[in-house]
């Protein structure tokens, strides 16, 4: 067998996938991982993959086994372990090898990387889809120099999934960290989209009364129209899942506290830091924290009492999909709009329908959706997907029933924190004449910030101010 020029390093659940992934596209690839008996393990179970696969003891024996310019894969958890195992390779490596961390890296940690004077190339890619996704074709969002992705471009498009018109859902988006931090907006889309389909999870279980495999058999019926996607299609299976140990739904079963690792997060606090609106994933974010304050919840109900929570009669399970379709596009259209304000700020030339293309199989936040809005993304660069006339047509027929879901949440004392906010932004956005002049009048009133006038007549302060 020749020498690959491929190797991958940490054969965890995501790199145990990705490497059998490109053997199986005829890569030979070389492996390696901390413990041996991990890697031993891996080769034992690969089949007839196994051919493809060369095993390695040491760190030194890996990087003897791949033939210079060698790629090296690391799919080690993101933060530490990423700067030790660079450190480890660096004595090992030439100018012209090339290190790719394909981790949930934070997107300033591979700005750092990069800029660090590596003694070799280095690229950062998201990688999204799970397990699934990397073993049979995942979603990938590459950040680094052009060269290096021509170089590595042909592995990665084999082993990516591909949208239906065949094209693969693999892409250089721009330099550095621009591929993790595209993969972080994909997070926080991900987050909110999973938090605004559990609302209306919630409205259908303690508004309609509706048992678990009944919303199942709903989410199964969106997932045939406009809210066609990898999550809506899951939850659907998850509200049908018979407990396995016990009786009735598994979801009844399940502890109401979300874990996270942290990228939505991210998203977050990047987009204050871009000033850049994304309402509906902080609050995405904001209701996993609130999840997981148990003790607090059951002390807030024991002091208020249940809320009054019976929508019967008041809302229909197709207000519930209209209202998840327009969240669904409100969300989307603030991810769209924060990494055009990265691009801004960073000098990242993004290509917004091209991540809505690589966005379109493969990871998590699939979606039917992401074709019309790579289409309409391209109409006008820069333009808010909800200007485009394609979109505006979806929510001006399904915002009637956002509001009517929100408003009953809210008058039933159902929480519905994101699809909320996504209304309230939505609101704003359509306002040409806001209520931020009393903001700019308390501000020059107490600290004589000073404000522009409507007729552009110079009145740098209000009458307040000490002459
Ligand atoms: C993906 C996912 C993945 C993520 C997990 C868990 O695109 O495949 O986004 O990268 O890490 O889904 O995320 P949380 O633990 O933060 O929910």
């Amino acid at each position: 067998m020749t020498k690959p020029t491929i190797g991958l390093i940490g054969l965890g659940t995501m790199g145990a996938a990705l490497a059998l992934n490109i053997a199986e596209k005829g890569f030979g690839i070389a492996v390696w991982n901390r413990t041996t008996s991990v890697t031993e393990k891996f080769v034992a179970q690969a089949g007839n993959l196994a051919q493809q696969i060369t095993p390695a003891e040491t760190l030194t024996d890996f990087v003897a086994a791949i033939a210079p310019p060698r790629a090296v894969i690391l799919m080690v958890p993101a933060g530490q372990a990423v700067d030790d195992q660079l450190t480890a390779l660096a004595p090992l490596l030439g100018p012209d090898d090339l290190v790719i961390d394909a981790g949930n890296a934070n997107f300033h940690d591979t700005n750092r990387r990069a800029a660090s004077g590596l003694p070799f190339r280095f690229m950062g890619i998201g990688v999204s889809g799970g397990e699934e996704g990397a073993r049979h074709g995942p979603a990938i969002m590459a950040g680094g120099a052009e060269l290096d992705w021509a170089r590595i471009a042909p592995v990665l498009q084999a082993i990516a999934a591909r949208a239906e018109d065949g094209t693969p859902c693999a892409a250089h988006l721009g330099p550095d960290g621009a591929g993790h931090f595209v993969k972080a907006v994909h997070n926080g889309i991900e987050y909110a989209d999973m938090q605004m389909i559990a609302e209306t999870y919630g409205v259908m279980r303690d508004g309609l009364a509706m048992p678990a495999p009944e919303i199942g058999a709903a989410f199964a019926r969106w997932n045939a129209g406009p809210l066609q996607s990898y999550l809506v299609e899951i939850s659907a299976a998850v509200a049908q899942a018979t407990d396995p140990v016990g009786q009735g739904p598994l979801l009844d079963m399940i502890v109401d506290a979300a874990g996270q690792k942290g990228t939505g997060r991210w998203t977050a606090i990047e987009a204050q830091t871009l000033a850049a609106p994304i309402p509906v994933i902080e609050a995405a974010v904001m209701a996993r924290n609130v999840s997981a304050q148990r003790a607090e919840r059951a002390a807030g109900e024991r002091v208020y009492g249940p809320a009054p929570q019976s929508l019967t009669g008041i809302l229909s399970v197709d207000d519930l999909e209209q209202a998840l379709i327009a969240g669904k596009i409100l969300c989307y259209a603030q991810g769209f709009a924060m990494m055009t304000a990265a691009a801004a700020e960073f000098r990242w030339a993004l290509d917004m329908p091209a991540i809505a293309r690589v966005w379109r199989a493969g990871c998590i936040i699939r979606s039917a959706m992401l074709n019309d809005m790579a289409t309409a993304l391209a109409e006008v660069p820069g333009r808010n997907l909800i200007l485009s006339d394609f979109f505006a047509g979806h929510l001006r027929h399904s915002i009637p029933a956002l509001r009517r879901v929100v408003a009953a949440g809210a008058m039933h004392g159902l929480a519905l924190p994101a699809l909320g906010a996504g209304l309230a932004w939505f609101d704003m956005m359509r306002t040409a004449r806001g209520t931020a002049n009393m903001i700019q009048g308390q501000r020059d009133f107490f600290g004589l910030h000073g404000f522009e006038r409507l007729d552009g007549l110079p009145r740098p302060h209000g009458p307040w101010a000490a002459a």
